[in-house]
């Protein structure tokens, strides 16, 4: 287990939000540019999600879910072609799977049941590893590390993050509508929010930034500027080291 002195001495920032905020394009970007490791908190949900429908357990099994939580076999690989991530669940890559909107689904009804939610939390700790992390997903400063030297919580309107969504799948050949987009999108982020463990919010101490009209460059810049202050403050660099 992780003990607190070495999840207090690695600096974490978190990146927490609802579903197609740019969470996961901004904590890639922020990560490549500060050289630290990345933890997609989602993914692991998702892949759990489709370990349940792999091996017959219903979402709302707690018991059994919590047992395939704890043995869940994932690895993470680099996609040398697409530069993403593959995600690969007992030896079988899953991506696309754990990637679409149903997978969204059945990751959010799994991620529901504290049993889950437990059983994962050492896990996603075990990614705090020198020379630091960024960490994405709804409850990274809340529960996961209340600790991180800096929280940021992005929101953006549902039109607006089913319309970025629409633009991704569509470009990806995926074929599908905006309306039906908005209405999952709103039922994923209801049940996230809604739910009794780590509901998505924002942490008392987290900067909250709408992104409904940056882009993702201007996103990574206001990351790392308030990064940067957050590090001085700290003292972990100096005032005269650029944050760039
Ligand atoms: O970030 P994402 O869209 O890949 O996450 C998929 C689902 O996983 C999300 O709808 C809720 C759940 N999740 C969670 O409960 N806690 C997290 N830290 C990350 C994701």
């Amino acid at each position: 287990m992780m003990n607190n002195m070495t999840l207090n001495a690695i600096p974490v920032l978190t990146i927490d939000g609802p579903s197609g905020v740019g969470k996961g394009t901004a904590a890639l970007r922020v990560a490549q540019h500060l050289g630290w490791h990345i933890l997609d908190s989602g993914a692991l949900y998702r892949v759990l999600g489709q370990a349940a429908i792999k091996h017959g357990v219903a979402f709302d099994a707690a018991d059994a879910l919590e047992a395939l939580a704890q043995g869940l076999e994932i690895e993470f690989l680099p996609d040398s072609h697409t530069g993403d991530t593959r995600i690969v669940l007992e030896g079988t890559d899953v991506t696309q799977a754990a990637r679409s909107e149903e997978g969204g689904k059945a990751a959010s009804l799994v991620a529901a049941i504290p049993q889950v939610r437990a059983a994962l939390l050492e896990r996603q700790q075990a990614f705090c590893q020198a020379p630091g992390l960024v960490a994405d997903g709804r409850d990274m400063g809340t529960v996961v590390f209340p600790h991180a030297v800096l929280k940021i919580f992005l929101t953006a309107s549902p039109e607006e993050r089913a319309n970025r969504r629409y633009k991704q799948l569509k470009e990806k050949g995926i074929d599908v509508n905006l309306p039906g987009l908005v209405k999952q999108l709103v039922e994923r982020d209801t049940r996230d929010s809604q739910r009794l463990v780590a509901p998505l919010v924002a942490a008392d101490d987290a900067i909250q930034i709408d992104t409904s009209h940056l882009d993702i460059e201007s996103m990574v810049q206001k990351i790392l500027t308030a990064l940067h202050t957050a590090l001085q403050h700290k003292g972990v660099v100096s005032s005269n080291q650029g944050s760039q």
